[in-house]
């Protein structure tokens, strides 16, 4: 079995006191390997994704990262743990260029990447060949898909042990989206462990080693990607309107 990395145990969670948003919640990531989160629309995925890094403090469980509690750590200080979030919405500094944008997470940690940070950014500009033309243009001025290589690109950059991507593939052409999902796999392929949350079911199925359902914040199915291939889990079936 790969090296567990994050483990989230019983966790309960919400943004008001009397409300609970998530319930109980438990799933695990490994290294090299994708672990997928589906569920409807307000079933608590992005909120499970700001608990983990830090924006919202569990209410219940425990959130461990190689066997240490990681609850109550500032979520700008999860880098230098080897945790890297990119989330649904812009993590982007509109203003600042490409290249600031890529630089300035490993700003004030430049000795840990001293060594490999030429060439990790050398491989940044080869797998994203749009962002060195516009190495020099404000974030801003991309478009979506050229901003979402931004976010990967910045990702790849700080060379994390897990990777937390919550709705990569949202407002992207069916062709961009794909290539999202290329990435994901690369970056699963170099050892790191991916939470992936997508609304496109079938994709992320398809490239995860294990798939948790939630459903109005519990998690109500969980397994391994043979458990879900084929005709779908049948509660993802029911979910997804297909009845037969
Ligand atoms: N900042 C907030 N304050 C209060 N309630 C919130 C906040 N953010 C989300 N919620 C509520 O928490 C519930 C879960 O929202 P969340 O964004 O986690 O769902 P999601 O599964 O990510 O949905 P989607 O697929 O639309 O992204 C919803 O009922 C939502 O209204
Ligand atoms: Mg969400």
């Amino acid at each position: 079995m790969p090296e567990l990395l994050l483990d989230v145990r019983d966790v309960t969670a919400g943004y008001a006191q009397d409300i609970d948003v998530l319930r109980d919640v438990s799933l695990t990531v490994h290294a090299g390997q994708v672990s997928g989160l589906i569920g409807l629309n307000g079933a608590g995925k992005s909120t499970l994704v700001k608990t983990i890094c830090g924006l919202l403090a569990p209410k219940a469980g425990r959130i461990d990262f190689l066997g240490e509690s990681i609850a109550g750590i500032a979520t700008h200080r999860l880098i230098d743990r080897g945790i890297c979030c990119i989330p649904q919405e812009s993590s982007l500094f509109p203003y600042l260029t490409v290249e600031e944008n890529l630089l300035l997470p490993l700003q004030g940690r430049s000795r840990k990447y001293a060594a490999t940070l030429d060439a990790r950014y050398a491989q940044v500009l080869e797998i994203f060949p749009a962002l060195a033309i516009k190495r020099r243009d404000a974030a801003g001025d991309l478009s979506g898909g050229q901003q979402k290589q931004l976010e990967f690109a910045k990702a790849w950059l700080q060379d994390p042990r897990l990777c937390l991507i919550d709705e990569p593939s949202i407002g992207l052409s069916p062709l961009l989206a794909e290539e999202v999902f290329t990435w994901i796999e690369r970056f699963a392929s170099a050892g790191m462990g991916v939470l992936l949350i997508d609304h496109n079911v079938r994709r992320v199925v398809k490239m995860s080693d294990r798939i948790h359902v939630l459903s109005l914040g519990r998690i109500t199915a969980a397994g391994d990607r043979a458990d879900f291939e084929g005709d779908l889990h049948e509660q993802v079936r029911q979910w997804l309107g297909l009845d037969f």
